[in-house]
């Protein structure tokens, strides 16, 4: 999944490069900048003194020595000063400039934690944000793993209002799965069963209003609905790509999903993706609910109400939000795992 929220301490993270929300002299300091540099050593100290300090929105590089990465990026956020002295330009220019020296160096992984929303005060939700626009706009032309690390709860906070309207979203859904299951054993046979028995087209389309599908005017509509109902999800999802007028790398980048897996998907039209894969491309492709439960049927998965993840997904598509990270974001804070490979 090209861009992962997790939570961490960054001086875990094996990654290619790690990024420090360092100050202006290099020095180190408090926060995540004395983190690293205790776990990296004195030489990372000796190193980023012959370097003459940064700026404000720009970054440097130097080794991770003890650290289990390759680089350390430092970077200088802005200090919050109440949002009218280009903090969020300067913002988003630290991950910017981040993300093309680990590019410059060949970093296939790269992790951050949420510059400036500690000392330097920015709103937490609001530097998230940055971030996830930053990083998201940075993933669409390049192939990368990012990792946001989250340190603590607090850090990670998606705005008041969408968590308590989602936490009431859930709360009148979060219903016993029985009445779902039962109803839907019930559907999924009659579906099943209609491919084998339909003989005479008045009797199939009686067995149909029984099985509450739409009456099909012709045989021929009725042979093409039979067909749909044999198509893989690889070809449903291929056939849904084309008729959206994608591409396969803005389907699939647009999920979060890598490429790796797409074209194993696109290969085999047999392929079994996880149900968070499958709807993180009900997203990408900007499904309606009814369209996403025929992909996720092809997959052998249905929507229910027993689970919080499905029903955050139903939310948003509900309210026709289909940004993949503002979801993820939402599952992250719900404590789901993430949409994406
Ligand atoms: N791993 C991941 N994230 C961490 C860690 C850690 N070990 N320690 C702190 N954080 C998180 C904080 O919770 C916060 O969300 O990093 C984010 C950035 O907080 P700071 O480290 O305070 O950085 P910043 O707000 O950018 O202020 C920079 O603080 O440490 C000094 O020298 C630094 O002067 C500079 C200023």
């Amino acid at each position: 999944m090209p861009l992962n929220i997790v939570r961490n301490d960054i001086t875990n993270m094996k990654v290619d490069a790690i990024v420090n929300a360092a100050n202006p002299s290099l020095l180190g300091g408090g926060g995540v900048d004395g983190a690293i540099h205790r776990a990296a050593g004195a030489e990372l100290l000796a190193e980023c003194k012959t370097l003459g300090g940064c700026e404000t929105g720009h970054a440097k590089i130097t080794g991770a020595y003890h650290l289990p990465c390759r680089y350390v990026i430092h970077t200088v956020g802005p200090r919050w000063l109440g949002g009218k002295s280009n903090e969020k330009a300067l913002l988003a220019s630290c991950y910017l400039q981040s993300l093309a020296l680990a590019k410059e160096h060949n970093c296939e992984t790269v992790a951050f934690p949420l510059i400036s929303s500690g000392v330097y005060g920015y709103p937490k939700d609001q530097a998230l944000k940055v971030a996830v626009d930053a990083i998201s706009g940075f993933l669409l032309e390049n192939e990368m793993t990012v990792y946001l690390v989250i340190f603590d709860r607090a850090s990670h906070t998606i705005s008041e209002k969408l968590f308590s309207d989602i936490a009431e979203y859930i709360d009148d859904r979060y219903a016993d799965e029985h009445a779902d299951r039962r109803r839907e054993p019930i559907r999924m046979n009659a579906l099943s069963l209609m491919a084998p028995r339909i003989k005479s087209k008045k009797a199939d389309e009686d067995f149909l209003d029984a099985c509450g599908a739409a009456a099909m005017p012709a045989e021929d509509d009725l042979k093409a609905k039979l067909k749909l109902l044999d198509e893989s999800f690889s070809q449903m999802l291929l056939r849904k790509i084309d008729e959206k007028g994608m591409t396969d790398a803005a389907c699939y980048k647009k999920a979060n999903i890598d490429r790796k897996l797409f074209s194993k998907i696109r290969s085999d039209v047999h392929y079994k993706p996880s149900k968070p894969t499958a709807l993180a491309f009900a997203i990408a492709l900007e499904l309606s609910l009814e369209e996403t439960e025929d992909l996720l049927r092809k997959a052998g998965f249905a929507l229910s109400h027993s689970s919080k993840f499905d029903i955050i997904i139903e939310y948003f598509i509900e309210k026709g939000n289909y940004n993949i990270f503002e979801i993820n974001e939402a599952l992250f804070a719900f404590d789901q795992s993430l949409l994406g490979a």
